[in-house]
């Protein structure tokens, strides 16, 4: 029995991420979903309450953003990622490190902006209702006006981005016919993970894990 591992085996082990990861992937994309749509519904709303309580949903579900990336963060650092990327060309895993990366950055600007421009507007701000928030910068109205560009600006890059992440999951699935998308979805619950610790030596399972990207 040879060491060398098959790739294209038929009895290969479907490739999936860690559980945590996919959780943590598709709770992130619902959180946004959330967020994005309380602040386009507060825009058509009449009543000053009504657009008080979506504008409360909408720093929620943005504010939850921070926990979930530093959580999906620490599991990739720690579990790893399921080596999607093996079969790839090597500018096509450039380009998806990259814009992954991009993802990241737009996860964690986004929301601290939200929260900067609720202090400059010298709004106080309780997480879910319950927890207060220190300011993050001094109250001042010319700065709470170019904080809400760049919030806004960021924003709607990031749903540009996640449309092309989009548009790429499902090229991978529907053209290239590869496992990138399936071994995102919860779906395979027979299926044995192929993720292992990062950098774990000898791995058994067809693809060890990789550190993020
Ligand atoms: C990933 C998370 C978030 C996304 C995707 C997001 C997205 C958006 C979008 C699309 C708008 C409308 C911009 C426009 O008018 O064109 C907006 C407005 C706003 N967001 Fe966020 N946001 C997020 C997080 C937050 C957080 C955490 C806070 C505060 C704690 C916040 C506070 C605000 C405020 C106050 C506005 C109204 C802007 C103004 O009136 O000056 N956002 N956000
Ligand atoms: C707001 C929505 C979304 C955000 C912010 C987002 C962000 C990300 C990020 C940062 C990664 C890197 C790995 C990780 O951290 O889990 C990733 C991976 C992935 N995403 Fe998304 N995503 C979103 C929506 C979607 C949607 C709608 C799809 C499918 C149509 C999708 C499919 C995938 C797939 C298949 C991977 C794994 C790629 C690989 O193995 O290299 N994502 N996503």
């Amino acid at each position: 029995m040879t060491a060398k591992l098959d790739l294209d085996a038929p009895n290969r082990a479907p490739l999936k991420h860690a559980p945590m990861t996919i959780a943590l992937h598709w709770a992130s994309a619902l959180l946004i979903a959330m967020a994005v749509s309380a602040v386009l519904m507060r825009d058509l709303a009449d009543s000053q309450v009504a657009r008080q309580i979506l504008m409360q949903w909408h720093r929620d579900a943005g504010l939850m953003i921070i926990p979930a990336l530093l959580a999906r963060l620490l599991v990739i650092a720690t579990v790893g990622m399921a080596n999607t990327s093996a079969d790839l060309p090597q500018g096509m895993r450039r380009i998806a490190k990259a814009v992954h990366a991009f993802l990241y950055l737009l996860l964690l600007a986004i929301p601290l902006l939200g929260w900067a421009l609720t202090s400059a507007h010298n709004t106080p701000l309780k997480f879910l209702g319950m927890l207060p928030l220190p300011g993050l910068v001094q109250a001042n109205a010319d700065r709470a006006d170019t904080l809400s560009s760049l919030h806004a600006l960021a924003a709607w890059t990031l749903l540009v981005a996640v449309m092309a992440h989009s548009v790429a999951a499902l090229y991978h699935h529907y053209v290239r016919r590869d496992e990138i998308l399936a071994a995102m979805l919860p779906d395979r619950r027979s299926a044995p993970s192929s993720v292992a610790p990062s950098g774990a030596a000898g791995a058994s399972e067809p693809r060890a894990a990789q550190p993020a990207g």
